[in-house]
């Protein structure tokens, strides 16, 4: 089947793209020596997490519950968990995959340090903990040290648990210009480092410093120091990474197939994939909802659930015909799909599920 047979909207993985992405940033990786520990909340599929192990990953990250379960009921063997556990329920999910892969946990409170204990336990399995470290993003994550070492000492004493080391993730290094990136992401590995340091004085040996996000894995991965690097978005990249000058649009590997559904002037085109199917993220600097590939510049201006509009300019295109879009945030739009084509030279090669899309919780 060609691409443009297929109904639409569509979700279009362009098969080369992708693994020329997993092929540059395995060499980051291979470069500096540090471990690549992809984030699967940008693809949620096993297929693209397998292709991640064959281009050098060391296993994999996650951030739902669903994800960490459709990884490892999948056949990925390591999987990071890089979400706060707070609660019983969550806990003993983990505890349960820790029979099936190895199992490592992000921390950043002594309550969800106790459950996870407590749940390893039931299991009967051993559980890696890292902390998480606040390098500057202010989400989850500790800044103080003297906090830190106090978890640490409390993971240090519970049973079934290990404290393998600290993670921490330079969201905030998204939408920054190349100096921008530079500061934040050297800043990113240097904090770690050095509570690594404090730690290890402290008698709380930090086997593991685990950073990064798609803007600053190429610089953090630098930092001496440094073990592990854990990029999402890089696989697809986006609009957003573009404005950002992370990416090109040549690089974008994820695209939304529409069809022209209304032309009703020169310079209007209503495309059959709206909010629905872009979702409204849009990020600093960016502008519209989504690029026109092959004409970029063309942006969607505006969006209802089922249509985007382009307005103020003409696109050389009628009523039925496809383009694609290339949306400005890959992560959202991939968990709008429950199937993604997989698609090579215009032609598509197979439709793939989404298979950690949403949130399922599976009991
Ligand atoms: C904890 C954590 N690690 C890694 C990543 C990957 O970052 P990016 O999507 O910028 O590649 C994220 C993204 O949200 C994250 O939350």
């Amino acid at each position: 089947m060609q691409v443009y047979d297929l109904p639409t909207p569509a979700l279009l993985i362009d098969r080369g793209k992708l693994k020329r992405n997993l092929e540059n940033m395995a060499n980051v990786a291979k470069i500096h020596q540090v471990k690549l520990r992809p984030h699967t909340k940008t693809h949620k599929s096993p297929y693209i997490a397998h292709l991640q192990q064959a281009y050098g990953a060391v296993g994999v990250t996650v951030a739902t519950q669903d994800e960490a379960e459709v990884m490892a009921y999948n056949g990925i063997p390591d999987v990071f968990a890089a979400y706060p556990v707070v609660e019983r329920q969550r806990a003993m999910r983990l505890a349960r995959l820790g029979r099936l892969a190895k199992v490592r946990v992000g921390v950043d409170s002594e309550v969800g340090a106790r459950h996870l204990s407590k749940a390893a336990l039931e299991y009967k399995v051993s559980l890696g903990v890292l902390i998480e470290i606040d390098t500057g993003l202010k989400r989850s994550g500790l800044a103080e040290v003297a906090q830190i070492i106090a978890l640490a000492k409390t993971i240090d004493q519970l049973p079934g648990l290990k404290l393998e080391g600290l993670f921490t993730h330079a969201g905030h290094a998204h939408g920054q210009d190349q100096a921008g990136r530079e500061k934040i992401s050297k800043a990113e590995g240097k904090i770690v480092v050095e509570i690594a340091k404090a730690l290890n004085e402290a008698g709380f040996p930090v086997e593991e410093i685990s950073c990064g996000s798609t803007p600053s894995a190429k610089i953090v991965a630098g930092v001496p120091g440094v073990t592990e690097i854990r990029p999402g978005v890089y696989v697809f990249n986006d609009g957003s990474l573009v404005a950002g000058g992370t990416a090109t649009w040549d690089e974008c590997a994820l695209t939304v197939l529409a069809t022209v559904a209304s032309n009703p002037t020169s310079e209007r085109f209503i495309l059959d994939a709206g909010s629905k199917s872009l979702a409204t993220d849009q990020g600093k600097n960016v502008v519209g909802f989504g690029a026109i590939k092959g004409q970029e510049k063309a942006k969607i201006t505006w969006v209802n659930e089922e249509h985007g509009i382009i307005e103020g300019r003409s696109l050389g295109l009628g009523i039925g015909d496809k383009v694609e879009v290339i949306p400005n945030h890959a992560c959202v739009v991939m968990n709008l799909f429950d199937e993604y084509y997989l698609v090579e030279d215009g032609l598509v090669l197979g439709r793939i599920p989404v298979a950690a899309r949403g949130h399922r919780h599976f009991a």
